[in-house]
């Protein structure tokens, strides 16, 4: 009786942090997991997203969300032609580049 009561409760315990973990878009992981994603374009873009002054690699931090998946977008589907870029995009999925230019957009210039 006391064993089926501990066993219940720690499997409502347990499905309660699951279902939380889950529900939760702005975790400490998923924080994580979007500047991890964004240093891979530091590189070439600069720390941040902001490039050495003179650079011929555009900067990305501060650019609009909007024209930044725009230009992900068209770099992906071949519509703007470059010379590293569109293949770099065509490895990033929709959700990526939705992240990346979140997180682009959201920095100072
Ligand atoms: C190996 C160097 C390199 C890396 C890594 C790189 N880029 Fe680029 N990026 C470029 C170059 C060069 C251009 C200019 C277009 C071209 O020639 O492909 C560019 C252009 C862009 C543009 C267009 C900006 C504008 O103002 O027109 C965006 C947006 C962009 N990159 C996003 C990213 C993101 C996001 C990442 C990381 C996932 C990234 N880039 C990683 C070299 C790089």
């Amino acid at each position: 009786m006391q064993f089926k009561f501990r066993f219940t409760a720690a499997l409502v315990l347990a499905l309660g942090s699951h279902a939380f973990a889950q529900s939760s878009p702005t975790s400490a992981a998923n924080i994580l997991h979007q500047r991890t994603l964004a240093a891979t374009c530091a590189n070439c873009h600069g720390t941040d997203g902001r490039s050495a002054e003179g650079a011929s690699v555009p900067s990305l931090a501060g650019q609009p969300q909007a024209t930044l998946v725009a230009q992900l977008k068209a770099f992906k589907d071949g519509s703007r032609p470059g010379t590293i870029m569109p293949q770099l995009a065509r490895g990033l999925s929709e959700a990526q580049i939705d992240q990346l230019a979140s997180y682009f957009a959201a920095l100072k210039r």
